[in-house]
């Protein structure tokens, strides 16, 4: 690729030291960015500037960069994950903006998720959520032959669409409420809707709901960002589908006689 399309970016970054500091925007001037390279990269090239002029590169997460473990996060011109629909931050493409742009990058915010240093922040509360219910107790034993339980194809296809939820946290992030619940519905639905998932139904509802509140995590007031803002398009859908069983388990608990 010829120089004259590399790009030069005016980044206005979150640098904060720890959770206890109050942070700011930093102002940089990065030149020589490839349309080619991704977002990542270009901060990959950030850093090997900061470092050779002795200052404390910018921390962010990332792992896979291939849009499937969902470390990657970062808030980009405001919106979670930037402005590609569908895309993670790692496999954003710096084509996507234009020499002499001004790029604001700004870690998740939520109360359930505090900033650790700069643009990393701690999503462990969706670990915790997880470990509320988020699996089957159920003893599958070994492999069973093809087409032994049988699943209607539309809940197949509802399960392994709520299972690409990969917990990166945008659906918070991008919520004025900081609700976590396309995440706990995700989670929720990709066990309920099959078999496998149906002995501790109620229970896992009412457990990861429960964790997902004493969290810090808001209510969910139907804005719809979440969905808007999911990398791997996970339907509000879900959200629904959640409250109905959390509401019909609830009532069963109620019902049920006292020991
Ligand atoms: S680094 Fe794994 S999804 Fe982005």
């Amino acid at each position: 690729m010829s120089s004259d399309n590399l790009m030069t970016l005016n980044l206005k970054i979150w640098r904060q030291q720890n959770s206890k500091d109050s942070g700011k925007i930093q102002d940089y001037v990065l030149e020589g960015v490839s349309p080619d390279s991704s977002f990542l990269e270009m901060l990959d090239q950030l850093n090997e500037k900061l470092i050779a002029e002795g200052i404390d590169p910018v921390s962010f997460d990332h792992d896979c960069r291939e849009g499937i473990c969902g470390m990657c996060s970062l808030m980009i011109n405001g919106q979670a994950h930037g402005p590609e629909r569908e895309t993670t931050t790692c496999q954003l493409h710096m084509r996507k903006f234009n020499d002499g742009d001004t790029v604001v990058i700004e870690p998740f915010r939520a109360r359930a998720f505090p900033v650790l240093k700069d643009l990393m922040v701690d999503r462990g509360a969706f670990d915790e959520i997880i470990a509320a219910g988020g699996f089957t107790n159920v003893n599958t034993g070994n492999a069973p032959d093809a087409n032994s339980i049988l699943i209607p194809q539309s809940d197949a296809e509802l399960a392994m669409d709520a299972a690409a939820c990969i917990g990166c946290g945008a659906c918070v992030a991008s919520c004025k409420n900081a609700s976590a619940m396309l995440f706990v519905s995700a989670k929720v639905s990709q066990l309920a809707l099959l078999p496998q998932g149906q002995v501790e139904a109620d229970q896992r509802v009412q457990n990861m709901v429960a964790k997902m509140d004493e969290l810090g995590f808001g209510n969910c007031t139907n804005e719809a960002e979440c969905e808007a803002s999911c990398p791997k398009g996970i339907s509000i859908s879900n959200i629904a589908r959640m409250n109905r069983d959390y509401l019909s388990a609830a009532v069963k608990s109620k019902a049920e006689p006292k020991a």
